[in-house]
């Protein structure tokens, strides 16, 4: 059986976790390949909120492995408090059991939040995931793969906090590391997730090798991408496909659908130009009805129209083989609904984003607009969703409005909608019936 991957194809934030969930009920491996704790992936069941943000979203499925896998960087520390109250909520400790932690997998330490923290231009997440890339780059990080060979050595640790030291002093920072602190610190990782760090690329090889089926999934969204995102206003991974199995240590071979989640509006959190964006009422309308506050920050997200030019970027990344439109739910109520269909640049129209930060911000949305549709309340829109895929009508449960609201994002981004979310709830999710 081959691998599916779930991307983010805005600026993250698309409902991630909420599909993950849902698709893992047929998985037998779900998998992180890239970013950290700087992710924050909802699943909601029922009464029952749950925030992730280094746990697969798949672990709600009590028959599905987990991976976090090569292209991580991983907070111990995050980990740990994750697993605590998961423990909490399911009396299960997963560590060694299902939970698996590549070799490979970098580490995020104290002094790499450190250095995020002095982050004033891009509005990251503070959760130290670019300063942890760049020692990665460097070759200078520590992999969970290694701390068996530093645990207890001195020499290391000295050599390491002095390191630390020298940039902290350099960036302006007032925090220090101590080589005794160092020491304690691997030692905890070591005794806390020994049991769980192997070769988890290895483990997924065999597993698609006997025919089950694994969900690479993907964290942040397309244009946070270190490559082929707003540039400099990213995250410091390839957030996109080709890292999808790079990133899990499996070949690009194993995967043959990839599903790219997309808001039916757009949001983001952090700084950067978003050509959609919306100071007005209808703004206010998406990010109170959307209740659009960051999962891992609870940052306010800015909100905006669809944003097509941004979508047919994704689609040349990333080769989308179906659309999970969600939130379609939030733009219930508007009169009219505007999608951005190209942007004016400097007087001239132009069909693609510009890779440059300062055009993107000279970018105008031009717009075409279409009716909206009713508003209705989650329950309602839970019901309609729930009767929709007992009677298999697909999205012609839906107000007509709607309808032709997502056959014209079909026909501008080029890739057929799967499945429509009208709510938070794990069954909120109408599927197609094509
Ligand atoms: P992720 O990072 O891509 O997993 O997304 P987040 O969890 O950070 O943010 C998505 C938010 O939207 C969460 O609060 C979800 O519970 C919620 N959500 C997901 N799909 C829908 C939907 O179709 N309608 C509504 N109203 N909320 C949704
Ligand atoms: P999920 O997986 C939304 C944004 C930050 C900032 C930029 C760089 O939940 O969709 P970083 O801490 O990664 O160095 O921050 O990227 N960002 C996200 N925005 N959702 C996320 O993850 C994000 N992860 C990082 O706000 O603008
Ligand atoms: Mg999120």
């Amino acid at each position: 059986m081959p691998a599916t991957v779930i991307l983010g194809s805005q600026w993250g934030d698309e409902g991630k976790g909420k599909l993950v969930d849902r698709l893992a009920e047929q998985a037998t491996w779900v998998v992180r390949f890239q970013g950290g704790n700087n992710a924050g992936h909802t699943v909601v069941l029922g009464e029952q909120v749950l925030k992730f943000h280094l746990l697969p979203s798949g672990i709600t499925r009590k028959e599905c492995n987990l991976i976090l896998g090569d292209g991580m960087v991983i907070d111990p520390w995050v980990l740990d408090h994750e697993l605590v109250n998961w423990n909490e909520s399911s009396g299960e400790d997963p560590r060694g059991e299902r939970l698996f932690i590549s070799e490979r997998a970098h580490i995020i330490l104290p002094y790499h939040r450190y250095m995020d923290s002095l982050d004033k231009k891009i509005g990251t997440t503070g959760r130290g995931i670019g300063p942890t890339y760049a020692d990665k780059i460097n070759r200078i990080g520590l992999r969970f793969g290694d701390l068996a060979e530093v645990n207890g050595d001195l020499q290391w640790a000295s050599s390491s906090s002095e390191r630390m030291n020298a940039s902290l002093e350099a960036a302006g920072s007032l925090e220090r590391i101590t080589a005794d602190s160092l020491l304690e610190d691997v030692k905890w990782i070591c005794d806390s997730f020994s049991t769980s760090i192997t070769h988890t690329g290895l483990m997924l090889d065999n597993a698609l090798k006997l025919g089950e089926n694994v969900i690479l999934e993907g964290a942040q969204g397309c244009l946070l991408d270190i490559d082929q995102g707003t540039f400099p206003y990213v995250t410091s991974s390839v957030t996109s496909r080709g890292n999808s199995t790079h990133g899990a240590g499996i070949h690009p071979g194993h995967v043959d659908e990839v599903i790219g989640i997309t808001k039916a509006y757009i949001t983001r959190v952090g700084n950067g130009a978003m050509p959609t964006e919306l100071f007005d009422e209808v703004g206010n309308h998406l990010g109170t009805v959307g209740q659009e506050f960051g999962t891992t920050t609870g940052r306010k997200r800015r909100c905006g129209w669809f944003d097509a030019v941004v979508m047919r970027h994704a689609h040349r990344i990333n080769g989308f083989t179906g659309l999970a439109l969600t939130k379609l739910d939030v733009l219930g109520g508007l009169d009219e609904i505007n999608i951005c269909v190209a942007y004016e640049l400097d007087g001239k129209e132009v069909r693609e984003m510009p890779s440059s930060a300062s055009a993107l911000a000279r970018c105008k949305p031009i717009y075409v607009t279409v009716p909206g549709f009713p508003s209705h309340s989650l329950s309602e829109w839970l019901g309609i969703a729930k009767k929709a895929n007992k009677d298999g009508t697909g999205f012609k449960a839906l107000p007509a409005a709607a309808q032709h609201y997502i056959k014209q994002l079909e026909v501008l981004v080029g890739v057929p909608c799967t499945s429509v979310g009208v709510g938070p709830d794990r069954d909120a999710t109408i599927d197609s019936a094509e």
